[in-house]
């Protein structure tokens, strides 16, 4: 059984992955096939013909439609079929799914579930990613793991120390204890960690400049099932943010991450940092850009792991959790309560229709 709640939005693709060409992505075991119209739009349909089944993903697009690649029934962005061979008759059932989309700070966010459900104002925003006071870098890696590890993996970020050690990882991050609230109304999990003097990691070390001890505060924000944003700061020791709240000599970098299961055993693992310094500095770029995706691809190689052991082990094995925990534990109960919703029939004044 998926552990995951279609009736929520997820992204599919990073904006600029999307053209006018076909591709394929399986989002939470459906398997789409996206596209950019010739009007710009973002179109997402079942990636399977009704004919035969054929992908149509492995078709042409020809203009707006689809013309699939085996017998030629062709689809509208809608997924209505306009033309089959041999007839002028379409039959009535000739329609492939369409799935809403809305795109937005250069994400592609897609709503799995029923249509009607969905609420394009429900989806969390993460401005840094297209805002010209920040440079982002970003990627995504395949994750052989279920999304549920790699939730766990980013709530609990005392892992670095051991896991990122060289890279992120420094002792004050598993030595300094984090305080955790959960947001229940809007349904987020808030975990900080504001480390006051602590060693630089070559991550920021080379990325700032800052050759000293820092105060190092990471602020995370988790908005079930899939934004993950992680608020970080970085300032000299002792240099902190003024009264009225600016915070103008820090380094501020906003890491998201965007986690979206592919199947039940498989994640998209999409990374992005974005930073409020250096903006036009092409070497810094390429420095967290490279940096980073070994970081990720640290916990790449670790999760997978995991996931093969967990697939293996008998039922009810009993995890240990302690205080570190306190973010993942709340992460595991907001995404129990988001399926349980989810199933759940949907209250007639709740859902509101975006397209
Ligand atoms: S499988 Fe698509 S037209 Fe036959
Ligand atoms: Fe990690």
């Amino acid at each position: 059984m998926p552990t995951w709640s279609r009736n929520q939005w997820y992204v599919a693709a990073y904006s600029a992955e999307i053209s006018h060409e076909l591709f394929a992505r399986t989002i939470c075991g459906e398997p789409l096939v996206l596209y950019r119209t010739t009007g710009g739009d973002v179109v997402a349909l079942e990636d399977r013909c009704v004919h035969r089944r054929y992908p149509l993903s492995k078709s042409h697009l020809i203009d707006d439609t689809i013309v699939c690649g085996y017998h030629g029934f062709t689809y509208d962005q809608c997924g209505t079929c306009l033309a089959a061979p041999g007839q002028k008759r379409i039959p009535r059932t000739a329609r492939v799914p369409a799935f809403t989309i809305v795109e937005q700070d250069s994400l592609v966010w897609v709503w799995i579930g029923d249509n009607d459900r969905s609420d394009e104002a429900l989806i969390p925003r993460a401005p840094w990613l297209d805002s010209p006071e920040y440079t982002v870098v970003r990627g995504m890696e395949p994750l052989q793991a279920r999304y549920e590890l790699l939730v766990d993996n980013l709530l609990d970020l005392s892992h670095e120390t051991y896991l990122h050690g060289g890279y992120i990882g420094t002792p004050e991050v598993a030595q300094t204890p984090i305080t955790t609230e959960v947001d229940e109304d809007a349904g987020v999990i808030y975990v900080s960690r504001h480390m006051d003097d602590a060693a630089c990691p070559p991550f920021y070390a080379e990325s700032t400049g800052i050759t000293g001890r820092i105060a190092r505060w990471q602020d995370i924000e988790y908005h079930p099932p899939c934004l993950y944003l992680l608020h970080s700061r970085i300032a000299p020791t002792g240099d902190l943010p003024a009264d009225d709240g600016t915070d103008d000599h820090a380094f501020h970098v906003e890491v998201v991450y965007a986690i979206t299961p592919e199947t039940e055993h498989s994640t998209h693992d999409f990374w992005m940092v974005a930073r409020d310094f250096a903006l036009a500095d092409q070497h810094v770029s390429d420095f967290l850009a490279e940096n980073n995706r070994t970081v990720v691809l640290q916990d790449v190689v670790a999760l997978d792991v995991l996931e093969t052991i967990v697939e293996g082990e008998k039922e009810h094995y009993q995890e240990l959790s302690i205080n570190i925990d306190t973010g993942g534990l709340a992460a595991r109960r907001l995404l129990k309560r988001q399926r349980e919703a989810g199933e759940a029939a949907p209250e007639p004044t709740a859902a509101t229709s975006t397209r």
